[in-house]
């Protein structure tokens, strides 16, 4: 489904990526971790280009997306789903045209529309604030809006940057459910980057440690948290244990 090999990108000076390297086959959940500013954001948004990479390949479905003209992406990129820390919910308009908005470059009619941002919405049991603003609802319910719009295209790939990370401790679980019931699917790939310990264990078949723009480590959730190989892995290990 994806493939990524040797993203390299800087920032000015500050080399932030130095080649990262990974792949992700239908069906499966990897889960990028490691310390803050080690890469993680940057890497997430390499894959639909949200940040152009300096050098490497993001193989989507077998094509390079750095080789694409622009329109050749945009259509691509109707099979990428995106969650954002911070949801970008658009304020002024309602939870349900939040969901639409993804479809209206897409070929439906308006029934259409409402009919699929409405299936969104019951996946993350928000269907009853379908005409809700989102200054109404709390951060939790917000980030579930921002889900319904990522998995209202029916999404292969599905991104997801620290989803949780905005939220208050008590509503973290709300959104973890969610993710957990929703974003899974035998026809989609999922990347999530989480400092969620226990959670990544539970959902990612696969985990991926960065360090100061390098992967240190990879492999399944098991080995990596019982018998970890590298420093960060270490601490990760430690905080399961300490909880
Ligand atoms: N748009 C940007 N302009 C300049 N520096 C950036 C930009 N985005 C990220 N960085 C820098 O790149 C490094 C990695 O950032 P990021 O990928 O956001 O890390 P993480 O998500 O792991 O916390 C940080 O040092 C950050 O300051
Ligand atoms: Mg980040």
């Amino acid at each position: 489904m994806l493939e990524v090999k040797n993203l390299i990108k800087s920032y000015g000076n500050e080399k932030v990526l130095r080649g990262v390297d990974f792949s992700v086959k239908k069906g499966q959940t990897v889960a990028i971790m490691g310390p803050s500013g080690c890469g993680k954001s940057t890497t997430i948004r390499c894959l639909n280009l949200l940040t152009e990479p300096d050098s490497g390949k993001v193989i989507f479905r077998g094509t390079n997306l750095l080789e694409l003209s622009s329109s050749e992406l945009l259509k691509l990129r109707q099979e990428i789903g995106f969650v954002f820390q911070n949801f970008n919910l658009i304020e002024r308009l309602t939870v349900q045209e939040n969901v639409m908005l993804p479809l209206i470059k897409l070929d439906f009619t308006l029934e259409q529309r409402v009919k699929y941002a409405r299936a969104a919405l019951e996946k993350v049991r928000l269907a009853d604030q379908a005409s809700s603003y989102p200054k109404q609802l709390s951060g939790g319910q917000k980030q579930r809006v921002g889900i319904a719009r990522a998995l209202v295209i029916e999404p292969s790939l599905m991104l997801l940057d620290e989803p949780t990370a905005s939220l208050d401790p008590i509503l973290v679980k709300e959104v973890l459910e969610v993710i957990e019931d929703a974003t899974y699917s035998q026809k989609r790939a999922v990347v999530l980057v989480t400092h969620e310990v226990s959670f990544a264990l539970k959902v990612a078949d696969i985990i991926l440690l960065l360090d100061n723009g390098q992967v240190v480590e990879i492999g399944s959730s098991e080995s990596i948290f019982t018998n970890p190989q590298s420093e960060v892995g270490k601490k990760y290990k430690e905080l399961l244990e300490y909880y």
